[in-house]
């Protein structure tokens, strides 16, 4: 990918430097030889307005090659599903454990602010299972929510020793994980559903669509905010 634009970044800069110039001197050749024309109307001169227009053209032509290649050499942020694909790859490095990753690609990515809070939620999830579940087997994936246009549906699981939810607390201070996990998902819009059982494993769904984030913000906003949006 970088290289592509890489070489984008250096047409664009040929083009510019040398074919757009060209046109800019010969357009300014010709105006300077139509402006001496002493008898305006005539084939000469019907000639020259002719040829002037052609490298107008031309050079709009060229000019709008030059901003395309220029747009093509942006560096482009990765989509969601390939940064999820990312975070996989560095929890699995950290904690050693091999992640299968099923993420589909994403038509309607989540806006940033969205898909930062579904990222940390999804570290959390690949840590605790990289710490409380050491070699187990670790399955990340991401669909296109069927049920909901726009949105996605995320899932972490593995098949390690699992545990009670209804147990678990925060074992020391500062051990806080998992349970900060549904109001910081649900601050944004998001569905976190936990199943956990002990020697069972541990199956943890986000589900997230535009639509339940409109109406999870609209819930969280003051009651003054509420009454006069609506
Ligand atoms: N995948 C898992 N497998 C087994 N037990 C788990 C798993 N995830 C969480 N737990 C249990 O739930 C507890 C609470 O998890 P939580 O993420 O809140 O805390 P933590 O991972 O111990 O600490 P922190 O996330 O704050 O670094 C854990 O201490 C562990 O006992
Ligand atoms: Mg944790």
């Amino acid at each position: 990918m970088q290289a592509v634009q890489d070489e984008c970044a250096v047409l664009a800069q040929a083009l510019h430097d040398d074919l757009a110039q060209l046109l800019s001197f010969a357009l300014i050749q010709l105006d300077i030889a139509q402006a001496a024309s002493t008898e305006p109307g005539d084939y000469r001169d019907a000639a020259l307005r002719h040829g002037r227009d052609l490298i107008k053209d031309a050079l709009r032509t060229t000019r709008d090659v030059i901003g395309s290649l220029l747009d093509a050499a942006q560096p482009t942020a990765p989509t969601f599903d390939a940064q999820c694909l990312l975070l996989a790859g560095e929890i699995g490095r950290i904690t050693r454990q091999t992640i299968d990753v099923d993420c589909a690609p994403i038509t309607a990515a989540p806006p940033p602010a969205v898909a930062t809070v579904l990222l940390r939620a999804i570290r959390e999830l690949l840590a605790n299972a990289g710490k409380h579940a050491p070699g187990a087997r670790v399955r990340l994936s991401l669909r296109q929510d069927t049920q909901h246009a726009g949105g996605i549906v995320l899932a972490v699981s593995d098949n390690g020793p699992g545990f009670d939810p209804q147990c678990a607390r925060p074992t020391a201070r500062g051990h806080c994980g998992l349970h900060r996990l549904p109001a910081a998902l649900r601050k944004v819009g998001a569905q976190f559903t936990l199943h956990a059982r002990p020697g069972l494993g541990v199956r943890a769904h986000i589900r997230w669509s535009p639509r339940l984030g409109t109406a999870s913000i609209m819930a969280s906003m003051p009651a003054v905010i509420k009454a006069t949006s609506s």
